[in-house]
């Protein structure tokens, strides 16, 4: 198994409790704007990309359209990338909720196959039209059994 990988997730049609992997569906090259003035990746644009990336799954994992970052929490950024470079986001769900579902998010650079960024908690929360929290109806297993599809 690819040690990008937390350690223990099996996955198969045969573990009905799994926890899913870690997904890595979207990559972005490094490109000027993408810089700060020190010329490395510009923090601010990762977490921009990162936001992105994780509503887009919270909406494809919850199936409703209308959910907002809540919560997020410490950044750990374990190294950086430069101008030219792929990096590629990945995220894992951890928690559901009745509102709220919770991903784990790692980037990496697959130029220098180093881990970018880590971020143990981003959470979601499903609205209704008054843009008050609203249940989603969603459960741990939904989204594991999901998981296969998305
Ligand atoms: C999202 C928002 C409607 C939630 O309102 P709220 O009064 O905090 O709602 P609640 O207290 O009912 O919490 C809603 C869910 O968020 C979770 N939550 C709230 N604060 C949290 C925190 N600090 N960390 C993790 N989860 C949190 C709750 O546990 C709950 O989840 P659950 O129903 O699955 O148990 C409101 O905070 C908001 O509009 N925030 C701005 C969101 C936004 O604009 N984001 C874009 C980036 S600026």
């Amino acid at each position: 198994m690819s040690p990008y990988y937390g350690a223990g997730k099996i996955v198969g049609s045969l573990y009905s409790t799994i926890d899913e992997i870690m997904k890595f569906y979207s990559r972005k090259l490094i490109k000027p704007g993408d810089l700060n003035a020190n010329n490395t990746l510009f923090g601010g644009q990762l977490l921009k990309w990162i936001d992105e990336e994780a509503g887009i799954y919270a909406m494809s994992k919850l199936g409703r359209g209308k959910v907002v970052t809540k919560y997020i929490s410490e950044i750990d950024f374990v190294s950086s990338g430069r101008q030219g470079d792929i990096i590629e986001i990945g995220l894992e769900f951890s928690k559901i909720g009745r509102t709220s579902i919770t991903f784990r998010c790692e980037v990496r650079n697959i130029v220098t196959k180093q881990t970018i960024i880590r971020i143990e908690k981003i959470v979601f929360v499903n609205l209704d039209e008054k843009e008050r929290p609203a249940p989603h109806g969603k459960t741990r297993e939904d989204i594991i059994r999901d998981a296969r599809v998305f």
